[in-house]
């Protein structure tokens, strides 16, 4: 089974970046604790991070059919980019959307996320442990 993680913009600064928001662990942290809870799972853990929507786009049409899903933070992203819905939908792999903070109780414009009603489903709100949870729920639907 190999799933790849893609995180969208900014979210390379994790730790630094408003920490009180997204919490202090850091990118590697989360990639690295991924890679070994798919390893205990019998899963590879492929992860990447872009600043360019492109670059995740590219990404993205790279792994279908080389992948079984993917767990994807668009971050900024989701609210605007119809392109990367469009890959995502093309790909025609199971995703879920992750996001570390609770978009739902932030600004009116985080409430709307383009790739919501086309993911197996969403986990906002619970900081790094979202990944974790998404992972399993992925791999789960996958057996
Ligand atoms: C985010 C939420 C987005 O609204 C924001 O633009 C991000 C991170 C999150 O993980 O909470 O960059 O996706």
């Amino acid at each position: 089974m190999k799933i790849l993680v893609l995180h969208g913009p900014n979210l390379n600064r994790l730790g630094q970046r408003e920490p009180d928001v997204y919490g202090r662990v850091t990118l590697e942290e989360i990639d690295a604790g991924l890679r070994e809870l798919g390893e205990g799972e019998g899963a590879s853990v492929e992860t990447f991070q872009s600043n360019h929507e492109g670059a995740l786009i590219d990404r993205i049409q790279a792994a279908r059919g080389r992948v079984d899903g993917l767990i994807i933070n668009p971050a900024g992203l989701t609210h605007t980019s119809v392109s990367l819905r469009d890959a995502l939908v093309a790909s025609e792999l199971p995703f879920i959307e992750v996001h570390l903070s609770n978009v739902h109780a932030r600004e009116e414009f985080r409430r709307r996320s383009l790739v919501s009603d086309v993911a197996v489903g969403q986990v906002t709100g619970l900081g790094a442990i979202g990944y974790e949870l998404a992972l399993r729920a992925l791999l789960a639907r996958l057996k």
